[in-house]
């Protein structure tokens, strides 16, 4: 593993101003009134560099949330502003990693991760470094040619994250992008990640159902109640504390952590035994 130069936002560093703010986003399904509410008046801001944790129970309205921060579906109410303008059309500033791996199986590795390039007015010869840059900081430079079902979900997962990575997005959108690991798998990654974030800067929205990655990963986890999705509170865990330079695993014998999980769960779990 390698690293690459500092991502867009190091360089542009303004932590005041929210890169990204959900501004009291409110979503039916079906008819207003009479539909589906699936997250009720949420607002989220996020700042620069930032990395939000959203938990919540299941069906609470949390990809719901992403897909509109995404401008892939639209909000009944509210709306998604990217540096303080009205959000456009998803584009390579506001990228998404799902957590199913969405790759393309007839494609090898290398035409997966430059497909979104490929959209773009990016050159040939820029394309190629950027490949290259990716394959090494995601450690899959043997895998260049080799077809998505030759590789194991972990891998496979590391494209997926690739193929949003350069684009060099200003804002990274994950929908439980570890959901569908093994536990082994998703430490590394969230180790990764972990690293990737702490380099380069990236702004980061993650959604996740599990309250330790949240806690190991976020910088702020922000918890849902259960649906109609609101937010139930924010908690701000400490910037570069111990427990974020080792794995998740060293993580969870801090004190600190084992606190703020303890918090956080508590608070889960509030959502999910109440009626
Ligand atoms: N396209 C859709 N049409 C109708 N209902 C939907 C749609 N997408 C999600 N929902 C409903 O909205 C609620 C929130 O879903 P979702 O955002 O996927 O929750 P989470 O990601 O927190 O598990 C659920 O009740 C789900 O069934
Ligand atoms: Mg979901």
């Amino acid at each position: 593993m390698v690293t690459s130069e500092p991502g867009p936002a190091a360089m542009t560093g303004d932590r005041k101003t929210p890169i990204l703010e959900l501004r009291n986003i409110t979503k039916w399904f079906g008819r207003e009134g009479d539909g589906i509410l699936a997250v009720d008046d949420c607002t989220v801001k996020v700042k620069k560099g930032e990395f939000i944790c959203v938990v919540g129970p299941s069906g609470c309205g949390k990809s719901t949330l992403l897909t509109i921060a995404a401008g892939l579906e639209k909000p009944t109410r509210g709306e998604v502003l990217v540096d303080g303008r009205p959000a456009g059309p998803p584009g390579p500033k506001r990228c998404v990693v799902f957590q199913k791996f969405a790759l393309f199986p007839s494609e090898t590795v290398a035409q997966n991760i430059k497909f979104g390039l490929q959209m773009t007015r990016v050159g040939a010869a820029e394309q190629e470094k950027r490949l290259a840059e990716q394959l090494a900081i995601m450690g899959l430079e043997q895998f260049r040619n080799a077809y998505p079902s030759e590789l194991s979900g972990g891998m496979q997962q590391r494209v997926a994250i690739a193929r949003a990575l350069v684009m060099r997005p200003e804002i990274l959108l994950m929908d439980e992008p570890f959901g569908a690991l093994d536990a082994q798998t998703r430490t590394i990654l969230q180790e990764e990640i972990q690293r990737l974030h702490k380099e380069q800067h990236y702004t980061v929205l993650f959604i996740t159902h599990s309250v330790e990655e949240a806690v190991y990963l976020g910088e702020r986890v922000i918890v849902m109640t259960r649906r109609p999705g609101r937010i139930k509170r924010e908690i701000v865990l400490p910037r570069d504390v111990a427990w974020k330079q080792g794995d998740i695993e060293a993580a969870a014998e801090h004190p600190e952590f084992i606190a703020a999980r303890r918090e956080i769960w508590a608070l889960v779990r509030e959502e999910i035994v109440a009626r």
